[in-house]
């Protein structure tokens, strides 16, 4: 059937609907998730079938053993907060887990009561939305650059395994022409390392016009730190433009939090 003999069967289709129903079947069908099966593309069905697979063989709080500093940030926080990753759990699935009684997005302020305020999630992956994001919006053509993806956890950004302190990779962060830094020592380093790890970063990651990736900004990772670093003299900001996606529901909170800049 082709778009036009398309279209007509819908508007007969609504022709048919009893006209008390019409109003509700409209909303749903500007609303439903039901047909993003038919959006998906065959990058987006590898995509979440390596999700399906990770996930079956992770535990739910998907937390490394070396990511125990992570842990103990996660219990400072000021509102009780879970771990839930990402590119794991998206929306639907966490549904069914607190459907299942497995998960749950909220927890009781007073034991024993009804009372219960909102549990917050923190991922420490990126999201099939946010990489959808930085490779389709954010990076140019890839062919023959080479990317690097500092601190790679379960390799969502990119499947390839290096294990190292990022603080001995300095031939490989002078060498690539993109650097992606989603969180990387925020949750995962005291303070003092964090300073070691970012003039690291900012002495090495110089090859110019190459790209730099970050979530937050890089203004957001330094404002508490004690660095030499001088924004103006090695980055520039790219702008981006967030509003790419004409979905309703997405969350446009979570890719504000995405800055690209070309070195100098
Ligand atoms: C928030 S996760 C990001 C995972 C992945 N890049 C993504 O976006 O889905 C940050 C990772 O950086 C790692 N990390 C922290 N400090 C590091 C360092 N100095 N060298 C290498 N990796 C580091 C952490 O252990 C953690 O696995």
């Amino acid at each position: 059937m082709d778009l036009a003999a398309a279209r007509r069967a819908v508007l007969q289709l609504l022709g048919a609907v009893a006209p008390a129903d019409r109003a509700a079947l409209l909303h749903w069908m500007r609303t439903t998730e039901d047909f993003d099966k038919f959006t998906e593309d065959n990058n987006d069905i590898i995509l979440k079938n390596i999700a399906d697979d990770l996930r079956n063989c992770l535990p739910l709080e998907t937390m490394l053993s070396s990511e125990h500093l992570a842990l103990q940030k996660l219990q400072q926080q000021p509102e009780p907060t879970v771990h839930v990753d990402a590119f794991l759990y998206d929306e639907d699935c966490i549904d069914s887990l607190c459907e299942e009684g497995k998960m749950s997005r909220h927890y009781c302020t007073v034991c024993g009561s009804h009372q219960t305020a909102s549990l917050g999630f923190i991922s420490h992956s990126f999201s099939l939305m946010e990489l959808k994001f930085i490779y389709h919006h954010v990076l140019p053509d890839l062919s023959g650059k080479v990317l690097v993806d500092v601190g790679s956890r379960l390799g969502t950004v990119l499947y390839g395994v290096l294990h190292a302190d990022i603080c001995t990779q300095g031939s490989l962060l002078q060498n690539a022409d993109v650097v992606i830094m989603n969180n990387v020592f925020e949750y995962f380093l005291h303070e003092t390392e964090q300073t070691r790890a970012w003039e690291y970063i900012s002495h090495n990651v110089r090859k110019q016009g190459s790209l730099l990736v970050t979530v937050p900004s890089l203004e957001d990772s330094l404002s508490g730190l004690q660095t030499n670093i001088q924004l103006s003299t090695w980055v520039e900001e790219i702008p981006l433009n967030y509003d790419v996606y004409p979905q309703k529901d997405f969350d446009r909170e979570a890719l504000e939090q995405i800055h690209v800049y070309k070195i100098l």
